[in-house]
């Protein structure tokens, strides 16, 4: 069982490869589908996902996708279902088994995990549909007063508790404590609640006997809160983020893949190969682990966008797809440089150029 997940780690964490999200909810991916007025009918939802997951060459830089329930049931127009054609090209199938967030009682504003109920014989179930790894996402907001000590630690509670469960079915857990964006908040209280949290995170996984070899981390990049007056500079965003994670995550972990968390999906390339092309905090010394990616919005925005429902967009779909795809594998090795995206990004461009 440890051979294996260690297996699946490595290969998730490939050099130059990252992992799609591709597991919004029902809920999540009718807001997506929304602003392009797609019917998030059940048929729209499959033919969506067989765009992505059918991208010409593809597993040159994805090594996994996570999918919803939902979705690892689904079969693509040949016959094949997800799971089969994922693991075909080379790229891991993974699922999200939590059961989404609610109030946290007692708590205003703040929400609790739930999914855990039922959850060992689901991740059973799970691993026979042929997934090698799971997500569960915790939600942390920065508020007045937020996030309270109580949410810390019931959320890192059932964070644990559901990687002590993968480990138990063989199926390497993506543990995602997600700090929210969402507020005013300065970089530097960013900073603080962001480690905060993994130190929280850090100690519940010990406490329950969890192999922090057999994981990997999801976190949110260290940005201020999105209405900050005083928002950061590339290079500040990258050295808070390596300076918060060296601090509060141990080096047996066996990789980093970030959350994009709703940054320009530009800026998100930008963030994560600034971390990779820093020299080393302390040199000699590279990262502890590797600092790779799984985003969702900041990979599949604009191949939605160029989609559009339409099945005769599906070519540039896919291509907007492998785009972004093709540059946060090179900014998970820092070597993205701005002059890969297209001239229409050109302020882009110019921001980072500085
Ligand atoms: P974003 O990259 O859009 O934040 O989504 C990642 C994810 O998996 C959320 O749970």
């Amino acid at each position: 069982m440890q051979m294996a997940m260690a297996g699946t780690i490595g290969t998730l964490v490939a050099h130059g490869k990252g992992i799609l999200a591709a597991d919004e909810s029902q809920a999540t991916i009718r807001r997506r589908f929304e602003p392009y007025e797609i019917e998030p009918t059940t048929e729209n939802q499959r033919r969506y996902r067989q765009m992505l997951f059918t991208t010409p060459g593809l597993a040159e830089y994805i090594s996994g996708v996570i999918l919803y329930d939902e979705t690892l049931r689904q079969h693509a127009d040949d016959g094949r279902s997800f799971v089969a054609l994922l693991a075909a090209n080379g790229i891991v199938p993974g699922v999200k088994v939590d059961a989404g967030t609610r109030p946290l009682a007692g708590a205003p504003g703040e929400s609790i995990t739930e999914g855990l109920d039922g959850l060992r014989a689901r991740l059973e179930e799970y691993r026979t549909l042929g997934a090698r790894f799971a997500k569960w996402r915790a939600v942390i907001t920065i508020g007045d007063g937020r996030p309270s000590s109580y949410c810390l630690d019931t959320n890192s509670h059932a964070l644990a508790r559901y990687t002590a469960l993968c480990q138990e079915a063989g199926l390497v857990p993506i543990v995602e404590p997600e700090v929210l964006m969402d507020g005013t908040h300065s970089l530097e209280r960013s900073f603080e609640v962001a480690e905060a949290t993994l130190e929280r995170v850090f100690a519940a996984l010990r406490s329950q006997r969890v192999a922090l070899e057999h994981l990997l981390l999801k976190p949110s990049m260290v940005v201020p809160g999105v209405d900050s007056p005083d928002q950061a500079g590339i290079q500040d965003v990258a050295e808070a983020t390596v300076r918060c994670l060296r601090r509060a995550v141990p080096a047996a972990v066996p990789g980093i893949v970030f959350l994009s968390g709703g940054q320009d999906a530009l800026l998100a390339t930008a963030h994560l190969n600034a971390m990779n092309a820093m020299p080393a905090v302390h040199p000699p010394a590279v990262h502890p682990w590797p600092l790779s990616f799984s985003f969702a919005r900041a990979l599949q925005g604009p191949a939605l966008d160029a989609w559009r429902g339409e099945p005769r967009n599906v070519p540039a779909g896919q291509r907007a797809f492998r785009h972004r795809a093709r540059c946060n594998s090179a900014a998970s090795e820092g070597r993205y440089s701005p002059e890969m995206e297209d001239p229409a990004a050109g302020t882009f461009v110019e921001q980072v150029r500085g």
